[in-house]
């Protein structure tokens, strides 16, 4: 009886939770018919209706080809160009509409049209082939965003070329793994780009990266930000190497590269992505399901038009720009904004000055940058006049607060908000609502896009019910023609990784394979998924992921550094943030000095945006009896947690003792 009467409440107060899509927005949805669903419930074949949305060479045999797991294939014997149907296709009809708008942070601005773009793109191919990139070779690009990365990216994709850029972001050190794990001969970069007021001296990494990697490079292409003739002051060339692609692309004014048709399987593009061990993976991303995928979640998921101005306010350097500043967006032939620099210069107002400049319809960020804005105060964004329809979150859980404050300020009450769900490894969205066909619900990812089986599995790889309220491991029980293909290099790790802990894997049958996506989850009554978080010692830092091995080993790279060990603690504003715990050598002094070193050397490996939040010396770490660090009990004491199960440990006193140095008693 109780029971009865508590689950009555319960239900009652999740009920009140569900949050209409406004009518206005219901009658103008690219999707609004419920068919969609049992559309795509028909497997394989339901996809095809996001393929119908390209323009290809040549027809598909088979939709998906599912002989070979986990290697699976899909639109198998078609053929298509990436170039072609982001821009030349949109020719006919659209060539004077704007493709990019560019926002420098200096006030600069670009607008693109499909036919610059397509002048530009061209220009771009014939330079890269005039200096002897072929199909197939992997050509590594450190661009940030300016219109050289996006275009790069497509004259790349037209000559069949995979790209493989690393966010601009990363160090020399980070660069120079990258290109030797994709053998890269010809990187590209930039002289300079502008962060919080500064002309950053970037080209310096790729020169560092190109220094220590064991690949060799024969040509490093450098775009200029102000023009070949007004080079960053500090930057010079390497004569026989460096070529300014200014200068290059003055030799191939006005010459056209046809599209290379590319077979649906083969590599469009390879996305680094951190792991638990060792070195990143790089997640190799097919030509035609991936470009079929962005495309059909673009205009299913974030609705978006070709009308429209929509901006994406990621970077491009990682999966969530690839797929959704440029790849789906300019497959439907729409406006996408891409802007330099950061969001609190030269104000707090920046980004809502520009999306009012430019009427922006459909808006898509981060959680971290909603609780940042949010923290900066509603005063801001009320002072622009904006006129959000859609609005998009992505990355990390959104808190049902922070859900609300968006909502409410930025889409003015009548917006719909639209959470998604995915990874670098899944090409595009695989947990969103589409927003005509589903109630919102904070703090919720929602339900599964069409044609998409995820499911919870208990440890033992049991499928778990939905409403238990109990989480377990999120694992996606069919293919879909977004996901990677493989780790570049490496089809056991591709295995190990995502597939050998829920599959079969003896089994031939690709009904016995199931992907693992690594985060805890919850599935609820309704069949909406509430996502907690990775469940491995990857950590989400501002929506990106970090692997913890990547930080010890650059904090390892100091020779103070006995040992160390790396805990992600909850921060309100980026979501996690590292804390660093190490013992030092004998006869070192722990201290600033040695506290200096330590977040150098994570500058250095991977990047100033993983720089830890706190570096803790101790004089022991938490160690079972067979020596392996026990990363969970740091973890407790970082966020002020209940100290785990501590009697497996060699010394079971240390972690009270660390807590005590780090909390007081
Ligand atoms: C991890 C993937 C592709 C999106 C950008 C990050 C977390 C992603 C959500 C969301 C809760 C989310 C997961 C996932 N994540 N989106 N809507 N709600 N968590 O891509 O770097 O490959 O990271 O981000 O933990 O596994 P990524």
């Amino acid at each position: 009886m109780t029971d009865d009467g508590d689950g009555a409440i319960e239900a009652r107060l999740s009920d009140r939770e569900y949050v209409r899509p406004p009518a206005k927005f219901v009658g103008q949805a690219n999707v609004s018919d419920p068919t969609v669903y049992d559309r795509f419930d028909e497997f394989p074949d339901g996809f095809e209706e996001y393929a119908e949305l390209l323009d290809w060479d040549e027809p598909w045999d088979e939709v998906f080809d599912g002989s070979n797991p986990p290697f699976f294939e899909w639109f198998t014997g078609g053929k298509l160009n990436v170039s072609h149907n982001c821009i030349d296709r949109h020719l006919p009809e659209r060539k004077n509409e704007t493709a990019l708008l560019w926002e420098g942070e200096d006030g600069d601005t670009q607008r693109i049209s499909y036919l610059d773009l397509y002048r530009e793109v061209n220009e771009m191919a014939a330079a890269l082939r005039s200096i002897g990139v072929e199909e197939d070779d992997v050509v590594t690009l450190h661009l940030p965003m300016l219109p050289a990365l996006p275009i790069t990216m497509l004259a790349c994709a037209r000559i069949g070329a995979p790209h493989s850029e690393v966010f601009a972001g990363f160090s020399a050190s980070a660069l120079a793994d990258r290109i030797d794990d994709a053998g890269s001969n010809v990187v590209v970069t930039v002289d300079g780009y502008y962060r919080r007021g500064d002309l950053l001296n970037h080209k310096q990494k790729a020169d560092e990266a190109i220094e220590e990697a064991d690949t060799d490079v024969d040509t490093l292409l450098v775009w200029s930000r102000h023009g070949a003739d007004h080079l960053h002051e500090d930057v010079s060339l390497v004569e026989g190497r460096d070529v300014l692609v200014e200068e290059l692309l003055d030799e191939h004014r006005r010459e056209r590269v046809d599209p290379v048709s590319r077979d649906a399987e083969d590599p469009l593009f390879l996305m680094y992505t951190s792991g638990t061990t060792g070195a990143p993976k790089g997640c190799q991303h097919r030509t035609g399901g991936y470009l079929a995928y962005a495309a059909g979640t673009s205009k299913y998921v974030l609705d978006i038009k070709p009308e429209d101005t929509y901006w994406c306010a990621a970077d491009i350097g990682w999966i969530t720009g690839h797929s959704y500043i440029v790849y789906g967006p300019l497959a439907l032939g729409t406006t996408s904004v891409m802007r330099e620099g950061a969001p609190d210069h030269p104000h707090r107002g920046i980004v809502w000055e520009v999306a009012e400049k430019y009427d922006v319809d459909v808006f898509h960020t981060s959680p971290t940058a909603v609780r940042m804005f949010m923290k900066w105060g509603e005063e801001i964004p009320a002072e622009y006049d904006f006129d959000f329809r859609h609005l998009t979150t992505v990355g990390e859980p959104i808190q049902p607060e922070a859900w609300w404050w968006y909502h409410e300020h930025i889409g003015r009450g009548d917006a719909v908000i639209v959470d998604t769900w995915w990874q670098t490894e899944t090409g595009g969205h695989l947990i969103t609502n589409l927003p005509a066909l589903a109630d919102m619900k904070p703090g919720s990812a929602g339900k599964p896009a069409p044609g998409i089986q995820p499911a919870i599995y208990d440890d033992a790889g049991e499928p778990m019910d939905p409403g238990t309220g109990e989480a377990g491991n999120l694992v996606i029980e069919r293919p879909w023609p977004g996901m990677l293909q493989t780790v570049y290099g490496d089809d056991e790790r591709f295995i190990a990784t995502y597939w050998e802990r829920f599959s079969d894997t003896d089994s031939d049958d690709w009904t016995d394979w199931t992907y693992e996506a690594g985060d805890g989850a919850v599935q609820e009554e309704d069949g909406y998924f509430r996502i907690l978080g990775r469940l491995d010692d990857v950590m989400n830092v501002a929506g990106h992921r970090l692997g913890t091995m990547e930080l010890e080993s650059a904090v390892a790279e100091v020779d103070d550094v006995a040992e160390a060990a790396v805990a992600a603690r909850r921060d309100e504003q980026k979501g996690e943030v590292p804390d660093v715990y190490v013992t030092v050598r004998d006869g070192v002094e722990e201290g600033e000095t040695v506290r200096e070193r330590i977040v150098a050397a994570i500058e250095a490996e991977i990047g100033a945006f993983a720089r830890p939040a706190n570096v803790v010396f101790v004089d022991d770490l938490p160690k079972t009896r067979s020596g392996k660090i026990m990363r969970r009990l740091l973890e407790n004491i970082s966020n002020d947690d209940e100290l785990g199960n501590t009697t497996t440990l060699r010394d079971p006193s240390v972690p009270e003792r660390i807590r005590e140095q780090v909390h007081g008693d």
